[in-house]
């Protein structure tokens, strides 16, 4: 029997790419459509590099109704990943529509594509942010799915509600082959593959933690703004729930496996379910790099929250899932990425 394949939306990118390691280790056939607009090739030739197997690349974007046809009537799929997907919050506030357009319509080619062509598993990267600010700090997938802050968050959360509908209306035409659809809420992935070959590569200034923290230590950058010093947590700055990238793809592979037996439409949170402050990454940084991170404690940032994590009990009992590695580990493979390609991978 020939390997299944999986079509991987937005595979040049930081996690997809650590997706696509994990996918042809496990024997899977891969097929990438991106469109580059954040991402290299390199990340996918150093891809096959670290497997030693080659995968299918198709330059295009997911908005390409020609491209995802083509894609479509060459490969038998068997399900998609779909991580292709602007995720720059501040930029999603200034410039909405554009947001909108990528990852609302986007979605909606590539699944009006997937059921014409009878191709109806999918596993959706979501964020923790379709939760908004509950009360809780402890975050359950019962939790509504409500008041995210920006226009990325809404994206996200817009897009769970429409894949939410699919299956039910397979219920309403009773169809043989029904949607089954994972949406898989990350909390904040960071870390690199073990080879340091692929990594997490942003575009001009980090906005987010860990890729600002790497590129002082590395030199490139003078000092980290710490935004806010005053939040209620252990040391009054803010706490997450960081995940390393490996950790995150695996629960893919099992939420593939997942998809064999099942329908409709599920959400599975995918984080550590423990919480570290600013500092913490901070003070991590400098024992495993030996380099001093300077910082400053600023103002908060606009929209943050003072401290989040998962509560991921559910991942374990319905997919036998759970995180291996620990924040050393997530520091230590962040590092060798970052120093031995201080500049990405240009
Ligand atoms: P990334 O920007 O590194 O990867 C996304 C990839 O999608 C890029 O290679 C980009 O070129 C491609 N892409 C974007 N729009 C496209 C389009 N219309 N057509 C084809 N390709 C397109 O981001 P990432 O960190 O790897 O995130 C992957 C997914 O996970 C995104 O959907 C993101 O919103 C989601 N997510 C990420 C995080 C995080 O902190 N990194 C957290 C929660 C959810
Ligand atoms: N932080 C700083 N200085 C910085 C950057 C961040 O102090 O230069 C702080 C933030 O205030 C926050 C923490 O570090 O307390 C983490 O911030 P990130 O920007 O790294 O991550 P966020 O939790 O804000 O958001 C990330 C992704 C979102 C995603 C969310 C899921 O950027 O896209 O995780 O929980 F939705």
């Amino acid at each position: 029997m020939s390997a299944e394949k999986i079509l991987v939306t937005g595979g040049a990118g930081y996690i997809g790419s650590h997706a696509c390691i994990e996918l042809l280790e496990a024997g899977y056939d891969v097929i990438v459509i991106d469109n580059l607009s954040n991402s290299k090739p390199e990340s996918l030739a150093r891809v096959e590099k670290i497997t030693g197997k080659s995968l299918c690349f198709v330059q295009a974007d997911i908005r390409d109704k020609q491209a995802l046809n083509d894609i479509f009537n060459q490969h038998e799929i068997y399900a998609v990943l779909h991580f292709a997907g602007l995720k720059a919050v501040g930029e999603s506030c200034a410039q909405p529509i554009r947001y909108y357009q990528n990852n609302v319509y986007g979605t909606l080619v590539l699944t009006e594509m997937m059921q014409q062509f009878g191709i109806k598993k999918i596993i959706f990267s979501s964020s923790a942010t379709v939760y908004g600010e509950p009360d809780s700090v402890k975050y359950t997938e019962d939790l509504p799915v409500f008041g995210a802050t920006n226009p990325y968050g809404k994206s996200k959360a817009m897009v769970e509600d429409i894949l939410k509908d699919l299956p039910i209306a397979d219920d309403l035409s009773n169809y043989s082959n029904p949607w089954n659809i994972i949406l898989l809420r990350y909390f904040n992935p960071i870390g690199a593959h073990k080879s340091g070959l692929i990594g997490e590569d942003p575009n001009g200034i980090p906005n987010n933690l860990v890729p600002y923290v790497s590129q002082v230590a590395v030199g490139k950058l003078d000092q980290l703004s710490v935004f806010g010093g005053d939040y209620p947590t252990i040391d009054g700055t803010g706490v997450r729930d960081y995940i390393h990238v490996v950790d995150l793809v695996k629960g893919h592979i099992q939420a593939l496996q997942a998809l064999n037996n099942s329908s409709g439409c599920r959400a599975y949170n995918l984080g550590a379910g423990k919480g570290y402050s600013v500092l913490e990454i901070v003070s991590a940084f400098e024992r495993i790099t030996g380099k001093t991170i300077k910082y400053k404690i600023v103002e908060r940032r606009a929209g943050d929250i003072a401290e989040n994590y998962a509560d991921s009990s559910l991942a374990l009992r319905e997919l036998n899932w759970q995180t291996e590695k620990n924040l050393d580990d997530m520091v230590t493979d962040t590092w060798r990425w970052q120093s031995a390609n201080p500049n990405g991978y240009k």
